[in-house]
């Protein structure tokens, strides 16, 4: 099932997720509409923030499921290793229409569960790399204009919430 996707300035997007427990009914339905939800949109990748959900838990796929094997679904991440650096537009579906030039590391490596409650590791360079952070990201309550510095950042914010007020956001 498709849920509706909140957009910045929803509080459950701006703070910290908690870790999530027993991999109930619950969370596997979570994890399912979560995954209908990306494709649907389309995007490469949702945090369970992102549908007012305040757990550590995200799904990605940087091929928008256009290639078997790419769904990533990881359950309670951390970041292990981080290398390099890329520098990259970056959009997110909470924040449709705008865009900006964001900096991370170009390979990560994280840890998690999968669905299943096994122990997991994702090795990810270039736009998969981007994607698991950006992810991480919203779990820490931060999106992608939050690494945006001065002018780029201030006119992003002052547009969104000028969209607010006329209640086109
Ligand atoms: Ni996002």
């Amino acid at each position: 099932m498709i849920r509706p996707i909140l957009r910045h300035g929803a509080d459950a997007l701006h703070c910290s997720a908690a870790p999530v427990g027993d991999l109930t009914d619950t969370v596997q339905t979570l994890i399912d509409d979560m995954i209908d939800t990306m494709y649907a949109a389309p995007g490469v990748g949702l945090a369970a923030p992102q549908v007012g959900v305040g757990l550590r838990l995200f799904v990605a796929d940087p091929s928008s499921g256009r290639s078997t094997g790419d769904l990533h679904v990881v359950i309670n991440p951390e970041l292990v290793e981080t290398d390099g650096s890329q520098r990259e537009e970056e959009g997110c579906l909470s924040l449709p229409g705008f865009t900006g030039q964001v900096t991370r590391p170009a390979r990560v490596v994280i840890t998690g569960l999968d669905r299943e409650g096994s122990a997991l590791r994702v090795e990810g360079e270039g736009l998969l790399a981007r994607v698991l952070q950006h992810e991480m990201d919203h779990l820490d309550g931060n999106l992608f204009v939050d690494r945006l510095h001065g002018i780029r950042r201030d006119l992003i914010v002052r547009r969104v919430r000028k969209l607010q007020r006329r209640g086109k956001w």
